[in-house]
C-alpha cells in the first residue's frame, strides 16, 4: 500500500532529482548568451521564438566572448540597448556576465542555453561550444534555433562593418539600435 509520501508509478523520489530537474520543475528558464554588438533583428527573432519554449529568457552579454572583434558598443551600452528593446517583454531579463557561461547559467538556475544557427557554417563552432559546455556542466541542454530565412545572412559583425563604412542597416536592427548607430556613426546607417 502506497503511503502519501512514497513516489507513485516508479517516479524518482524528490531527493534524487537532478539539479536541472529541480530548477525546471517550477519555471523553465533559459539563457541566450552572445556578444550582441549590437543586437540584430536576427537575434530578436530567436528571442521571440525561444519565448514559445521557455517561461523566462535571460538575454546576457558576455564580457568574455570567445571571438571578439573590434567592438562598436561597450558591454554596458549593449545591455542598455537590450533593456530598451525588451522593455515591454516581462519574460525577458537582460544581464551581462564575466567568466564561464555555464557558471553564469547555473547561478541563474537556467539549465538551458539557446543559440541561433543560421547556416551549416555556424554548426562546427556551435557544436564544439555545446559539447564543451556540457562537459563543464553535464546537466546543461543546448537548443539550436533556426531564425526566419530573411535573417540567415545577418550578423552583428556585418552590421558593424556596413555601419562603419557608411551603409544602410535600417532593415537589420531594432529601431532603438538604429538610433544608437545614428548617434555613433552618423545618419548614413538610416539611409539618409
Ligand atoms: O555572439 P557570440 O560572440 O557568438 O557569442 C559567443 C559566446 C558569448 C556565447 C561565447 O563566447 C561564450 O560562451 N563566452 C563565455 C565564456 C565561455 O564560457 N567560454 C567557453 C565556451 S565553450
Amino acid at each position: 500500500m502506497e503511503t502519501p509520501s512514497s513516489p507513485s508509478c516508479g517516479a524518482a523520489p524528490i531527493d534524487s532529482e537532478s539539479e536541472a530537474d529541480q530548477v525546471t520543475r517550477s519555471e523553465r528558464t533559459a539563457v541566450y548568451p552572445g556578444s550582441f554588438d549590437p543586437i540584430t533583428l536576427g537575434h530578436d527573432d530567436i528571442v521571440r521564438r525561444s519565448l514559445k519554449l521557455v517561461d523566462r529568457l535571460i538575454v546576457t552579454v558576455a564580457y568574455t566572448a570567445t571571438q571578439v572583434k573590434q567592438p562598436l558598443f561597450e558591454v554596458r551600452e549593449r545591455v542598455e540597448l537590450l533593456e530598451r528593446v525588451y522593455a515591454d517583454e516581462p519574460r525577458v531579463e537582460v544581464s551581462s556576465f564575466q567568466g564561464l557561461l555555464v557558471d553564469f547559467a547555473r547561478s541563474m538556475s537556467a539549465p538551458i542555453i539557446i543559440r541561433g544557427l543560421r547556416a551549416v557554417s555556424d554548426f562546427e563552432y556551435e557544436f564544439q561550444m555545446a559539447l564543451m559546455n556540457r562537459s563543464l556542466w553535464p546537466e546543461i541542454e543546448v537548443i539550436f534555433m533556426a531564425p526566419a530565412s530573411q535573417y540567415t545572412f545577418l550578423s552583428s559583425s556585418l552590421v558593424r562593418e556596413v555601419a562603419r563604412l557608411g551603409g544602410r542597416v535600417a532593415d537589420f536592427v531594432p529601431p532603438v539600435v538604429l538610433d544608437a548607430l545614428i548617434e555613433r556613426v552618423g545618419p548614413s546607417v538610416a539611409g539618409e
